[in-house]
């Protein structure tokens, strides 16, 4: 699209069973990922991780390759929201790293995280828009923050990033006008205010009726097939999974690693048991 050529660019826990678990979770996939993925922007290797005192997963090994959608799947409680959080350098791992072009994300100073981070676009699970700003100053407000552009350019790609996610018009709107799922596209039109490459979603159809979860699926391939933005979604809708994945990614949370990765229909056919079962809830036979 024309706005993306002027882009403002913006432990050893488990031990040696944990990396079993994982290797076992990586030869369950058909994609799985070589040492090196030359496909690869984000590469997560041996991480683990906690939330509080409580190590939620550990073992983690996966890539998120440039202009994917990878999916983070899962059982309420596994710790998708835990590990985006690490994804995003919001918290350090307990051990394992994250390399981001093959940039440590954990280990670097601060300028260099700063700069990595400038180049994803986050939406939180709460996905809170700031409640006295219109939509058009939500999205311009990181365009403030992060980069030199003037107020008139910062309006043109607030309201381009707006015109995305079906908002058009919705520039002076404040929040607490919207319903849910615009809410929700707004939060998705502030995380592309940089530009980034790829894109961090949790659980961004929730509180929504299927139609608008489905309109929102529907973006997301959009972005990916129209602006190469790589995603990285974290959902346990089996609908969505279905939509959108192009691998995904299950966090057992009795096992406290992944126990599959691979393309969602591969899974469903033949992964574990345990995925297969998560992905046929609902499902009457
Ligand atoms: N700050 C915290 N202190 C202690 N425990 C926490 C903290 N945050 C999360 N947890 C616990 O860590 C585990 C993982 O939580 P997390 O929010 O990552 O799960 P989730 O997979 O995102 O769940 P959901 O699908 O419900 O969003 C849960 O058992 C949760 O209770
Ligand atoms: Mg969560």
């Amino acid at each position: 699209m024309a706005d993306s050529a002027d882009v403002e660019q913006q432990a050893g826990e488990g031990g040696a069973e944990a990396a079993t678990r994982a290797a076992g979770a990586r030869a369950a996939g058909p994609h799985d990922a070589p040492e090196r993925d030359p496909e690869g922007l984000v590469a997560v290797r041996a991480l683990a991780i906690a939330a509080g005192n409580l190590v939620v997963q550990s073992g983690l090994t996966f890539d998120i390759r440039r202009g994917e959608v990878l999916v983070v799947m899962g059982p309420s409680g596994c710790g998708k929201s835990t590990l985006l959080r690490h994804l995003v350098g919001l918290e350090r791992p307990l051990a394992g790293q994250v390399f981001y072009d093959g940039q440590d994300l954990h280990h670097g100073d601060v300028e260099a995280l700063a700069a990595l981070r400038r180049r994803f676009g986050v939406m939180f699970q709460a996905g809170a828009l700031w409640s006295s700003m219109s939509l058009g100053e939500n999205v311009m407000f990181p365009m403030r923050l992060f980069t030199r552009l003037g107020a008139a350019e910062r309006r043109r790609r607030a309201r381009f990033k707006l015109a995305l996610v079906g908002l058009d018009g919705g520039f002076d709107l404040m929040p607490a006008q919207l319903s849910g799922g615009m809410r929700k596209r707004a939060a998705l039109a502030r995380a592309l205010a940089l530009e980034p490459e790829l894109l961090y979603l949790d659980e961004p159809g929730s509180g929504l009726d299927p139609l608008n979860a489905a309109r929102l699926d529907e973006l997301v391939l959009n972005l990916r097939d129209h602006l190469g933005t790589a995603v990285v979604m974290v959902t346990h809708e089996n609908a969505s999974i279905m939509a959108v994945g192009d691998r995904a990614l299950y966090l057992d949370p009795l096992a406290h690693t992944m126990t599959a990765y691979g393309a969602p229909r591969e899974l469903l056919r033949n992964g574990p048991p345990e995925v297969r079962a998560f992905l046929q809830r609902g499902v009457v036979a």
